[in-house]
């Protein structure tokens, strides 16, 4: 039987009806939920990204920033902009699109940004926030994304085997965190497996619900799961295409054809997990916001 579909821009919309009313309560207040995001180089992929960010900031009534900077910018040029964001009390959420140039320290410029601005939830104090399961910080959107899709469809977390494909800091590692949580939104036993795992099909095999977040196109094929089992697609992987007029075609990280016939359920790409990446992306813009309050610039922190 053909799995169900499970409609990833069905759900954001739904996301967006309560930001939307959220966004309306914030600025009666008069705080208007502030994103910049910072784009270094030309990265088509990446540009693309950050215009669909910004677009949807614009439509849901958020202030919007979208920095584009020379492939060329250095680390400390790139720093002093990010200083700027911090200090800047008209923002509450800020972003660099990942991956930069190659000369560019990521994990440096995550450590220099308010951790309560850090919307991605990569700072070290977010991502200790989320082991410890304070609510108070930050969590990667997809993770985000990917445990939000899974409650509105009532594919039930709690109890259940859920397989983690992939270990990045990304997606991986923070969602098999998030669904181990000790609160209603977790309680999964949590597998993660990845490129160097053994035994890689039989624990997949094994799962109630397999995520596949390991960036290899069409990887997670019908025998790597049992009948019924759940899927989530993480992936976007270009592959070639010849009959395509743009030259290649978008697939996930799962063999969608034969995968779907014998899942329960499963998320396409696109469609499925990429616009709830956009919508937690905006929902913990929001939350920046309704925390930081009207006050705006964060008190300086030690070292300013
Ligand atoms: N590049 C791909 N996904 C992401 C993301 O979630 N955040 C950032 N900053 N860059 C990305």
């Amino acid at each position: 039987m053909m799995a169900k579909l499970i409609d990833g821009r069905a759900i954001a919309e739904k996301v967006y009806v309560d930001l939307r009313r959220e966004t309306a309560e914030l600025k009666a207040q008069g705080v208007t939920p502030g994103l910049a995001v910072i784009l270094v180089g030309d990265d088509a992929a990446s540009r693309a990204y950050v215009r669909s960010k910004d677009k949807m900031c614009r439509e849901l009534g958020l202030h919007s920033v979208k920095l584009e900077l020379p492939a060329s910018t250095t680390q400390s040029e790139l720093l002093a902009r990010v200083e700027e964001f911090n200090r800047d009390s008209s923002i509450h959420g800020i972003l660099v699109q990942s991956p930069p140039p190659e000369h560019i320290d990521e994990a440096a410029i995550v450590r220099a940004l308010d951790p309560r601005k850090d919307v991605d939830g990569f700072h070290p104090e977010n991502v200790a926030k989320l082991v410890l399961e304070d609510a108070s910080g930050f969590v990667p959107c997809t993770a985000l994304g990917v445990q939000r899709l899974l409650l509105e469809s009532e594919i039930a977390i709690s109890g259940a085997h859920i397989v983690v494909l992939g270990r990045s800091l990304i997606v991986g590692k923070p969602l098999a965190l998030l669904l181990m949580q000790k609160n209603k939104n977790g309680n999964a036993t949590v597998t993660v497996v990845h490129s160097r795992s053994r035994s890689l099909p039989q624990i997949t095999r094994s799962a109630d619900v397999v995520v596949a977040a390991i960036g290899r196109a069409e990887f997670l094929k019908a025998d790597h799961i049992h009948e019924g089992a759940v899927v989530i697609d993480v992936g976007i992987n270009r592959v070639e295409d010849a009959a395509s007029e743009r030259g290649y075609r978008l697939v996930g990280d799962v063999a969608f054809d034969e995968v779907s016939k014998k899942a329960s359920a499963i998320t396409p790409v696109p469609g499925g997990v990429g616009p709830m990446t956009i919508a937690m992306l905006m929902a913990n813009t929001v939350k920046a916001a309704r925390q930081l309050g009207s006050g705006g610039s964060p008190e300086p922190t030690k070292g300013d």
